[in-house]
């Protein structure tokens, strides 16, 4: 039978419906929450991608504003920014769109970041916390496939979960997340990577495969179980005439083969994207509402 389709936007339109009520929660208290945005070139997933994190933010009243600079624009520019907004009382969260030109030093501007406006969860600071299993802000693309799990019925509890993908914005936080001692945990962990021989005889043992490899076709039908729960998190683009934008998305799982093995597979897209946006305005209301106290 084929696999059920795992509709992103299903969960992120609800998780977008309790995020506005926050909003409206936060209004009658004097609070507009604030989200800036900083980008840096020209890179067209980069722009795409911030122009649907601000559209989010919009539908559910959440003010933002994005500060663009040029692809050659030094370390210290972005900084003077950094500083800046942690000093605006008005900004409750800021975002850095990765990546950044290779001239800047990524974890540097990560880290000049305040912890307590860091609503992509990727502060030292608040990794830390994570791992530790703290309340703190989660980075958002591991908590939103917890709860698309959560929202289709899937116990995660005592499965054995295959990581594709050792990132640190998916693949180490996920595998985290999945086996701290707590609800959505629990899991039985193992994690792929590059340097793994035969990753098919890693995956072809697991309940759920989440592939976040950032490369096309790395999960393929004959790597996995028949009935297996398939997450795809990849987002490539592949040049395609036929289309009127030139390119179309795909994710990293040969998604037609291994839909007809699986039984949920979350699509690309309208999968996993959508989810992960929703969950950073979630951290931004909580950012804001953190702020109040
Ligand atoms: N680039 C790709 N994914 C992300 C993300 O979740 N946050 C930021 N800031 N940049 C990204």
């Amino acid at each position: 039978m084929p696999a059920q389709i795992l509709s992103g936007k299903e969960v992120a339109d609800r998780i977008l419906a309790d995020v506005a009520k926050e909003v409206d929660s936060l209004a009658r208290s004097g609070c507009r929450p604030f989200l800036a945005v900083v980008r840096v070139g020209d890179d067209p997933a980069s722009v795409a991608y911030v122009r649907g994190k601000r559209k989010d933010a919009a539908r559910v009243g959440i003010l933002s504003e994005e500060h663009t600079f040029p692809e050659e624009t030094g370390q210290e520019d972005v900084c003077a920014l950094i500083d800046r907004l942690n000093r605006e009382e008005g900004v409750h969260g800021i975002l850095v769109q990765l990546p950044l030109p290779p001239h800047i030093d990524e974890e540097a501007i990560i880290e000049r970041i305040a912890p307590e406006k860091d609503v992509d969860g990727f502060h030292p600071v608040n990794v830390g916390r994570m791992v530790l299993g703290q309340e703190t802000f989660l980075p958002c693309t591991p908590h939103g496939i917890l709860m698309m799990l959560r929202h289709a019925g899937v116990e995660v509890r005592g499965r054995h979960v295959v990581v594709v993908g050792r990132s640190n914005i998916v693949g180490k936080p996920l595998a985290n997340l999945l086996l701290q001692k707590r609800e959505g945990g629990n899991a039985t962990v193992t994690v792929c990577h590059t340097a793994t021989p035969d990753i098919g005889s890693f995956t072809r043992q697991a309940d759920i495969v989440v592939v976040a490899a950032g490369r096309p076709g790395v999960l393929t039908a004959d790597m996995v179980r028949e009935g297996a729960v398939v997450i795809d998190v990849g987002i490539n683009r592949v040049e395609d005439p036929s289309s009127p934008r030139g390119y179309r998305l795909i994710g990293d799982v040969a998604f037609e083969e291994v839909a007809r093995k699986a039984s949920l597979i979350t699509p690309v897209p309208g999968g996993v994207g959508l989810v992960t946006r929703a969950m950073l305005l979630w951290n931004t209301v909580r950012a804001a509402r953190l702020a109040q106290e």
